[in-house]
């Protein structure tokens, strides 16, 4: 039988938030998972400005924080950067690497988004490295061509001991923020295909590194989203700024692991 893996539900609030609206925000999430079954992760990325007020309002809860992004450098004459140990000092476990709006809007490459992935890892972040096709790409059938290369790209500078330690999440951009999600059997497909690349890397990493499916996750589709064989959860853009969404998406996750 195939290893169970856990489930894990991480919230991209983007640049989304003010000191009163995340009080509010997250101590109803945090609350809200507390009832929630160990096997389900739950956790918020925000804006960095942020990691304290995250830190003192999760800690001790079970939910973990982390930010949308590092600087590829350790430290230096980087000016406005945030280095991932930064974050590690806020408490922080997650970095989101590679979304597409930093593909997009700051022309990251695929080789800065790798070195990003193990700068997080070095750092003691676990990096949530954001791989997905544009609708054009998508409709010339490029898309196994696109996502295989930002793999790749990551994986060639990994060992597999660092493999194994990394999650990933298939963003299909034409879902991103437009209401359009893709099939469960569309995302199953990708989900497939990355977990056969990985299992070029190692077996291992293959069976346990934690896929999520992110774009238009919503409380109505996100269980048969999560019931799918490779999709072990999901990263959630605008409905991470509702808790009750937020939280209705991780029974969602409990759900779909029950059945599973
Ligand atoms: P939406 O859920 O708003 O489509 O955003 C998805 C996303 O980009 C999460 O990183």
């Amino acid at each position: 039988m195939a290893k169970q893996r856990a489930k894990l539900v991480v919230g991209n609030w983007k640049m989304h938030g003010r000191l009163a609206d995340n009080k509010v925000l997250l101590q109803a999430v945090s609350q809200g998972a507390g009832s929630l079954p160990e096997a389900v992760g739950v956790g918020v990325c925000v804006p960095c400005p942020y990691l304290a007020q995250a830190q003192v309002l999760l800690n001790g809860s079970r939910v973990a924080w982390g930010v949308q992004d590092v600087s590829a450098h350790e430290q230096g004459a980087f000016t406005g950067e945030v280095a991932a140990e930064m974050a590690v000092e806020f408490g922080a476990s997650y970095a989101i690497v590679g979304h597409s709006e930093r593909r997009a809007y700051h022309l990251e490459s695929a080789e800065l988004v790798a070195t990003k992935t193990l700068r997080a890892l070095e750092a003691g972040l676990t990096p949530i490295v954001c791989v997905g096709e544009t609708l054009e790409q998508r409709e010339a059938g490029e898309t196994e061509s696109v996502i295989g290369m930002q793999i790749d790209a990551v994986l060639t500078k990994l060992s597999p001991d660092q493999a194994l330690r990394i999650v990933i999440a298939y963003e299909p951009v034409w879902a991103i923020g437009t209401g359009k999600t893709a099939t469960a059997e569309q995302a199953q497909a990708v989900h497939a295909f990355l977990r056969a690349r990985l299992a070029a890397k190692s077996e291992a990493a293959a069976a346990g590194v934690v896929l999520l499916y992110g774009g238009s996750v919503k409380p109505d589709n996100a269980e048969q989203l999560f019931r799918q064989q490779d999709i072990d959860g999901g990263l959630i853009g605008g409905a991470s700024l509702k808790h009750i969404d937020f939280l209705a998406i991780c029974q969602a996750a409990v759900a779909a692991n029950a059945v599973r």
